[in-house]
């Protein structure tokens, strides 16, 4: 278990009893790491009781990383970490970011411009609510076993960020996408300071909506904080180092394998296209002829010129006067249909019915006794979603700018992505992710997957969707799915992730 481990860590550098959860002195741990590269001093404060608030066999390991922020405050990072069900020595290690889903869009006039972005917890919904092993329950108030939770054959690692987000702290938000990555890899090697043998297992990051964003921004920043690193770890002479253990010595890695897009936001300029495709497609199509050829000019005028967002992002009026146009086939579908436009096969007429789940993760964080278990400061409400993230991204020009360029980066790297979609999401459909995948992308072998026909794939003897591949990227479907893939599909969702972090989706 993580745990004893970590007891372990502790007892090197302090004479806490780890049995007993408290914060470990930061002066201490500030002298016994100063000597190392790239870990910044930091102390660690474990949440007290994890097994009260999750209903699992793997309740996990949770707690704040706290560390000066370099302006005179500090960060407070939340995080909880489930070891593997399987082989927590040599199983993976993934993270997940959640993206924010508005739960509300429907009813906000401007609900488009919402509906993807920072600032969600990935603590609470992307665990509570998705992939965790237990979930909140469908009524809400407590949690239930989750047989499919992520950590079947990965530890898997929650965290709140950036700063203001579910249970974390600081003074400071980040200003945009580069400084939070930057933040990340700060926390991430703390984390694997303190949890020593998390960090020679593989690496994999995951994410969902603005994922797309998160998830190949980190990594990016990761592949290249790792080749600086290893130039100056050659530099580092060895009676420099604190002789704590043979393995703490050195400023531990992160092994960066791959990473998984679920239901991302990558290319907004390309991924729109999908929309009209998505409600005018097929026999049972969301519009029905006439109104398809009412919204088909409009369509074609956004393929035009929705590309003015990937420069400024939201921050230029063109761009916002482009996508308050190109939006208008969700409006239709969220206000004159009802639907939901995470899953257009729900209906959706208020905030609550269209994802109850998430008010309830809400307000189970936010309950005192839950706090205190989870060793959270009663005073410190749980932020859901921060609309202050969004704010800041929005102000910095950082909401909804392309983040293609990572993802070429980490394919031309080598670095294996895993794009996937359930099939039923209106926001980022699937037509737009074909789109993104065929066209959207640059790298060496982007004319060759183009060309790749879509094969079903398997759970057991169903087919439970559609998938192609060449070399580092795998693009696959769930059908039946909407944005929520590991919600709405749990087993497939599990099923498809470790297939393809072990090699190949399953055929017949
Ligand atoms: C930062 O944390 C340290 C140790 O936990 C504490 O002594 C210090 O007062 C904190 N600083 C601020 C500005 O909160
Ligand atoms: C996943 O975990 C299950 C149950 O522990 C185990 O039987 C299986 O071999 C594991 N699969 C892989 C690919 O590690
Ligand atoms: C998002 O919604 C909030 C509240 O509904 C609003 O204050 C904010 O301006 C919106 N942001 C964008 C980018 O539309
Ligand atoms: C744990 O989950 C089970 C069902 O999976 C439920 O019956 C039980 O009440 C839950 N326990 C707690 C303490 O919430
Ligand atoms: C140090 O790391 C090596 C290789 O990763 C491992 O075999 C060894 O058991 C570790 N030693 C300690 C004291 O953790
Ligand atoms: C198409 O749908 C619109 C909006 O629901 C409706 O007003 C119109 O009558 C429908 N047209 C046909 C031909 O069914
Ligand atoms: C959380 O608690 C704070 C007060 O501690 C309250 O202001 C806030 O509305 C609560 N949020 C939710 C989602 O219950």
């Amino acid at each position: 278990m993580l745990s004893i481990h970590l007891s372990a860590f502790i007892a090197l550098g302090t004479s806490a009893n780890a049995a007993v959860p408290q914060v470990t002195p930061r002066s201490h741990l500030q002298t016994t790491f100063s000597g190392l590269s790239d870990v910044e001093p930091f102390s660690l404060q474990l949440s007290p009781d994890t097994a009260k608030v999750c209903n699992s066999t793997t309740p996990g390991t949770s707690g704040f990383i706290t560390s000066d922020d370099g302006q005179g405050g500090n960060n407070s990072i939340f995080f909880w970490a489930f070891e593997s069900k399987h082989d927590p020595k040599t199983d993976p290690v993934i993270l997940w970011m959640s993206g924010y889903e508005s739960p509300d869009s429907p009813n906000v006039p401007s609900a488009n411009l919402n509906s993807s972005g920072p600032g969600a917890s990935s603590v609470g919904f992307g665990n509570l609510m998705e992939l965790g092993p237990c979930r909140i329950a469908s009524e809400g108030g407590y949690t239930v076993d989750n047989e499919f939770g992520w950590n079947a054959n990965a530890t898997v690692l929650f965290v709140d960020q950036p700063v203001g987000v579910g249970y974390s702290r600081g003074q400071r938000i980040p200003a945009g996408i580069r400084d939070s990555s930057m933040a990340m890899v700060r926390f991430l090697r703390q984390f694997m300071t303190a949890f020593p043998e998390l960090a020679d297992l593989d690496f994999y990051i995951a994410g969902e909506s603005y994922g797309g964003s998160w998830v190949p921004a980190l990594a990016s920043t990761i592949l290249k904080s790792e080749s600086v690193s290893n130039e100056r770890e050659s530099l580092i002479v060895q009676e420099d180092r604190p002789n704590l253990s043979p393995n703490s010595s050195r400023a531990p890695k992160i092994n960066l394998k791959g990473i998984m897009i679920g239901n991302g936001l990558v290319r907004r300029s390309v991924q729109n296209m999908g929309f009209f495709e998505t409600v005018c497609s097929g026999p049972d199509s969301l519009f029905n002829s006439s109104q398809c050829l009412e919204w088909a000019p409009r369509a074609m005028w956004c393929e035009d010129n929705l590309a003015v967002c990937e420069v400024d992002g939201m921050k230029s009026s063109t761009c916002k006067e482009a996508e308050s146009k190109c939006s208008g086939i969700s409006k239709v579908v969220t206000e004159d249909m009802h639907r939901n436009p995470y899953d257009f096969r729900r209906e959706c007429h208020d905030q609550d019915s269209c994802y109850s789940e998430m008010r309830y993760v809400e307000e189970y964080l936010n309950r005192s006794d839950v706090k205190t278990a989870l060793g959270v400061p009663e005073n410190q409400a749980f932020v859901g979603i921060s609309l202050d993230v969004l704010k800041q991204w929005e102000k910095v020009g950082d909401l909804w700018r392309a983040s293609d360029e990572y993802v070429n980066h980490l394919l031309q790297s080598g670095i294996r992505v895993l794009i996937y979609v359930g099939d039923q999401d209106l926001y980022c459909n699937a037509p737009g992710m074909r789109l993104l995948v065929d066209r959207g992308l640059s790298w060496h072998g982007q004319p060759i997957i183009r060309l790749r026909e879509l094969v079903p794939w398997y759970l057991g003897t169903k087919s439970a969707g559609l998938w192609k591949s060449y070399e580092p990227l795998t693009y696959a479907e769930v059908a039946g799915a909407g944005h929520l893939v590991p919600f709405d599909k749990p087993e497939e969702a599990l099923t498809l992730i470790n297939s393809w972090i072990h090699g190949r989706l399953p055929a017949l």
